[in-house]
């Protein structure tokens, strides 16, 4: 059975920061209540070029160029999103499009802010049935599109950004090895963007309401991330046949500085076998994890062999974790042709399909 490695990262935020005293500008809040309560000191903010797509591909050329893989060599593409660019088609197909990886089938997955570990997970178990042999995971999101910024509850946590892995095939021991996924819809309510599908079309009334914006509560979240968090890694390491002792890193999901002080205290683990980085980005949701790997790193906190665990929760409610052996990146081979020229000449494809397609219509007719 082949193994899923790691063998590509890459992330990419918005350059625009917003800090606690731009917010408190706007809702009755300070730096101090915000860095006490959340750990966040700033957070990016999309511009209106940027949207889920842009910065999902800018990620992805990331994570491929550590690869040392082309957009053609992949054959899935799992973008976990809370923050859609449509409710369909699948952001996957957009970022497919832009970079032109024309041999991949793509999907989004929606498990709120356990996305990207769900993407991982389903990933990399089709990379050890054998269906797949690359596998891109994007976690990406715009989530300052969902805000509303007069609610202090919310406006104060989310930012915008994205993080990507690249998973391959390899016959040598390592990569992705336990795994967990868990759900629990009762508590559905509790983070929710209430309008905008079939449940509640979108109306003159929801846009009233405000039923359009992230609706969270906060009080009954955190005390069900502060349960699950510390559960979800012990399971994904018993079920690598690991030890919590083994691991070099928890790679947590990035929401409150508090959340993870009380994991880490559940799993009686000191502080500096978590990665944190949410005082800069504040909550990405599905991208949080791949972020604040990427940076994991570049800090030199994460290096070939360490045993790491990713763990996340988020809406729905959904949580879940994966152990894996870290494997760093490949030996790069001389090639002629480099991952990141592929946005540039894959618009002009992209271009090509839609006018072949117009030629097509006007041969062989509208009308059927
Ligand atoms: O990916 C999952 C995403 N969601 C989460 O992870 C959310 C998890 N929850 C949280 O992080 C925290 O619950 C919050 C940061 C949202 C809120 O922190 P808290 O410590 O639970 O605050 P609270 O809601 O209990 O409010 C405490 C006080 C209240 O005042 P009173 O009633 O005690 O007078 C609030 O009105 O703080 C007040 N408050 C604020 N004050 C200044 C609430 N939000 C703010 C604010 N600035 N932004």
């Amino acid at each position: 059975m082949p193994y899923a490695h790691i063998t590509g990262w890459g992330m990419s935020v918005p350059s625009k920061v917003l800090t606690n005293d731009d917010i408190s500008k706007m809702v009755d809040t300070n730096d101090e209540w915000i860095r006490e309560r959340t750990g966040i000191r700033e957070r990016r903010i999309a511009d209106e070029r940027q949207s889920s797509a842009s910065l999902g591909a800018e990620a992805a050329i990331a994570a491929l160029k550590v690869a040392d893989l082309l957009p053609t060599d992949i054959d899935l593409i799992i973008c976990a999103t809370s923050t859609p660019e449509h409710i369909f088609p699948a952001t996957a197909c957009i970022i497919q499009d832009k970079i032109g990886a024309t041999k991949a089938g793509a999907f989004d997955l929606s498990a709120a802010c356990s996305g990207f570990i769900y993407g991982l997970t389903m990933g990399s178990q089709a990379i050890r049935a054998g269906a797949n042999k690359n596998v891109l995971v994007i976690g990406t999101e715009t989530l300052s599109r969902f805000i509303d910024w007069k609610d202090r509850n919310t406006c104060i946590l989310f930012g915008d950004g994205a993080g990507a892995f690249v998973l391959q095939a390899s016959e040598q021991a390592g990569g992705a090895y336990g795994a967990v996924m868990h759900s629990d819809g009762s508590g559905s309510d509790l983070l929710t963007i209430p309008a905008g599908g079939s449940r509640t079309p979108t109306s003159e009334l929801t846009l009233r309401t405000g039923m359009h914006f992230i609706h969270m509560d906060g009080k009954e979240v955190f005390r069900f991330a502060t349960r699950v968090m510390a559960g979800a890694t012990i399971e994904a390491v018993e079920k690598s046949g690991w030890k919590l002792e083994d691991l070099s890193l928890i790679v947590p999901h990035q929401a409150n500085q508090r959340i993870i002080d009380a994991a880490a205290r559940s799993l009686k683990l000191p502080m500096d076998k978590f990665m944190v980085n949410l005082d800069r980005y504040g909550n990405t949701s599905t991208a949080s994890i791949p972020i604040a790997t990427v940076e994991a790193v570049q800090q030199g906190k994460l290096r070939p062999g360490d045993k790491v665990v990713f763990v996340g929760f988020g809406a729905g409610l959904t949580w879940g974790a994966l152990a894996a052996e870290w494997t760093g990146p490949k030996q790069a081979t001389r090639r002629v042709v480099k991952a990141e020229w592929f946005p540039w000449f894959a618009p002009i494809r992209s271009v090509l399909r839609r006018f072949g397609r117009l030629i097509e219509g006007i041969i062989f007719g509208r009308k059927s």
